[in-house]
Formats: C-alpha cells, sequence, structure tokens
C-alpha cells in the first residue's frame, strides 16, 4: 500500500497541464525522499458539469474524503458561463470546500529572489524577502450565507448576507495566530468594523483569542487602508487574518506584488489533516492546452502539501529550493525576461525534476 492517496481534481482550461506537471514533480519527491504516493482521480467545475451535469458530483466528495490529500488545478471557463449560479464551476469549488470543511485558506505571498523584477511595485518598496501570509477564512460568510432575488417597489434586485458566528471566527483566528507564532509573530487581522456588525464581532473575537497568544503580536486594519498599506510598504506585515471575501481580494492583490499570479499557491486546511492545495490563480481558458501556463503555482502547492499534510518537510523544502534555482536561468512567458530561456509547461516540470 502506498504512503499516501492523492486525489487529484484537474478541473478546467490550463488545469490538466499544470496538474500534471506538479505530479510529476510529487513523484520526484517521492522517489527521493522514500515514500510512495497513489494517486485518483475525479471531476470538478466544468469538466464535471460536462460529463454529469453537476459540477460537483457526490463521488468526487467521496473519494476527496478517502484520500490523505487533494491537489486541485482549476476551474471555470466561458463555456459554462450560461449555468446559472448554483451550477456554476465555481459553486463545485465552492462546495468542495464546504464539504470537507476546509475553513482556513492560507495564501503566502513570498518573493523569489530571481523574480524580484517582476514585480510591479519598487525594488526599495519590497525589500529582499517580501513574505506575507494571508489566512483567509473559507467556508462562512459572504459565500456561504443567505442570497436572493426579489423584486423591489416593482423593480429585481438580489441579495448576499456577511455572517460570522464567534466559534467560526475563532478557529481561524487560532490557526493565524499559530501560524504567527512559527514565523515572526505579527498578526494584522483585517475587518470593516466601523461600518459592519460582522467585522466588530469579528474584531471583538480576535483580541479574545489572542489573550492565549500573548507573545504575538496584534493590530486590526480596516480593509480599504490594508488594500493600500500592502503597496505602500508591504514589509510591515506577517501574517494577515481577514474574512472570506476580504481574503479573495487582498490575496489577489498581495500576489501581484510578489511578481506574478502565476507563482502562488494554497493550502485549504480542515480540523483534520486532510487539506486541499491548489495554485491561486484562474483556469485561464485563453491559454488552455497551448502549453504555455506557468505550472509553478501548482507545483509549490505540493510543497505546501508535504508540509502541512504529510508531514514530509524536507521534500517540501527542496521542491522550494528547485524552483528557486530554475528560476534563475529559465521561465515561462508568464515571468519571461529577456537573457533567460523561455520554456513551455512541461519543460518547467522537467526543469523542477532536475534540480529536485
Ligand atoms: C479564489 C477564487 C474563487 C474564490 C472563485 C473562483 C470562486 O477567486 O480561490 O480566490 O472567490 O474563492
Ligand atoms: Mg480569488
Amino acid at each position: 500500500m502506498a504512503d499516501y492517496k492523492i486525489t487529484l481534481l484537474k478541473g478546467d482550461g490550463i488545469g490538466p497541464e499544470i496538474v500534471n506537471q506538479a505530479v510529476k514533480v510529487l513523484d520526484k519527491a517521492a522517489e527521493k525522499f522514500d515514500f510512495t504516493v497513489e494517486y485518483d482521480e475525479a471531476l470538478l467545475g466544468g469538466c464535471a458539469i460536462d460529463a454529469t451535469g453537476v459540477p460537483l458530483p457526490q463521488e468526487t466528495i467521496d473519494k476527496c474524503k478517502a484520500s490523505d490529500s487533494v491537489i486541485l488545478g482549476a476551474v471555470g471557463g466561458p463555456k459554462w458561463d450560461n449555468q446559472p449560479g448554483n451550477n456554476r464551476p465555481e459553486a463545485g469549488l465552492l462546495g468542495i470546500r464546504g464539504a470537507l470543511g476546509l475553513f482556513a485558506n492560507l495564501r503566502p505571498s513570498v518573493i523569489f529572489g530571481p523574480l524580484k523584477s517582476a514585480s510591479p511595485i519598487k525594488d526599495e518598496i519590497i525589500g529582499d524577502n517580501m513574505n506575507v501570509l494571508i489566512v483567509r477564512e473559507l467556508t462562512g460568510g459572504i459565500y456561504f450565507g443567505e442570497r436572493g432575488t426579489k423584486l423591489v417597489d416593482g423593480e429585481p434586485a438580489a441579495w448576499d448576507t456577511e455572517m460570522y458566528s464567534v466559534p467560526e471566527i475563532e478557529r481561524i483566528a487560532r490557526v493565524a495566530f499559530d501560524m504567527a507564532m512559527k514565523r515572526n509573530k505579527k498578526l494584522t487581522s483585517v475587518d470593516k468594523a466601523n461600518v459592519l456588525e460582522s467585522s466588530r464581532l469579528w474584531r471583538k473575537t480576535v483580541i479574545e483569542v489572542s489573550k492565549d497568544y500573548p507573545e504575538v503580536e496584534l493590530n486590526h486594519m480596516y480593509v480599504d487602508n490594508c488594500a493600500m498599506q500592502l503597496v505602500r510598504n508591504p514589509k510591515q506585515f506577517d501574517v494577515i487574518v481577514t474574512s472570506n471575501i476580504f481574503g479573495d481580494i487582498l490575496s489577489d492583490e498581495a500576489s501581484m506584488i510578489a511578481g506574478s499570479i502565476g507563482m502562488l499557491a494554497s493550502a485549504s486546511l480542515s480540523e483534520g489533516k486532510l487539506g486541499l492545495y491548489e495554485p491561486i490563480h484562474g483556469s485561464a481558458p485563453d491559454i488552455a492546452g497551448l502549453g504555455i501556463a506557468n505550472p509553478l503555482a501548482t507545483i509549490l502547492s505540493v510543497a505546501m502539501m508535504l508540509r502541512y499534510s504529510l508531514n514530509q518537510n524536507k521534500a517540501a523544502d527542496a521542491i522550494e529550493a528547485a524552483v528557486s534555482k530554475v528560476l534563475e536561468t529559465h521561465r515561462t512567458p508568464d515571468i519571461y525576461e529577456e537573457g533567460l530561456t523561455k520554456v513551455s509547461c512541461e519543460e518547467m516540470g522537467d526543469l523542477v525534476c532536475k534540480a529536485l
């Protein structure tokens, strides 16, 4: 029997290409660090709609639950834009997060030395080691709240609800404080407590939880100010904890500061050890099948999986080091710079394997 059972949700667009490269790297790491991996595939998103009529078939949930971890490519594309809201590929993504209880989404924004010039932010502002970890609540808030459409004064109107309970805030806050303890012991809680009731409860609860973490320096920031501070002085941040929707927005912003959205990995964790690992970018239907997608975010997601779900820290470190090394000389088109060698998605996967 293999040491680890991994379910692959390749998804749509560039999903299959990038997951294939990540699998190659994982296999290489397994060989090198002496463990075995067995894969199973399941459908999520548009490909699942095409095959079964729904974006998240029950079989997919069952397979994920029976595995040690899940690797996801990306879902969605223009082909499914006319699906009703609750049957869109994205609904499948939210569905799997909910079904697996993946409440904690870790999105590290790290600058790889060789990629510094890819950041649109000036060198002196990013410094040499920008490293922000966004901890995004992932199974609550407005993404999962009550919603609907109705007529107001005879005109169509629509509504969504942002709601957080104390236990939901407490558990995500604990994840963030635990992460801060392993890093630079600084936590910024982001909310909109000057306007939203749910944010006022968020802030109060985070302050309560902070009493268990006296070593962590906690501060609070309104989300609009945080969006500004991220480009003004990203070095001030260590760990950021925030709600589902604020985390969605701020993590895209933070990824761009780090150079390219094609580089950033993420981990979605549950109360148990089951985690789901995916790049933070989308399915990029415009370049799907061209072989030019950047597989590094997915490869780095595998490194996160090895660290957070499989307890293979050495393999995780080795993959990150290999990526950094390859970036010195080779680039996919999205991060290409004059003088370096331009490579395809597959070549990038091969190079990382070789550097391992
Ligand atoms: C993300 C994505 C998803 C989200 C979309 C595709 C539903 O933007 O993972 O950040 O909003 O959570
Ligand atoms: Mg997003």
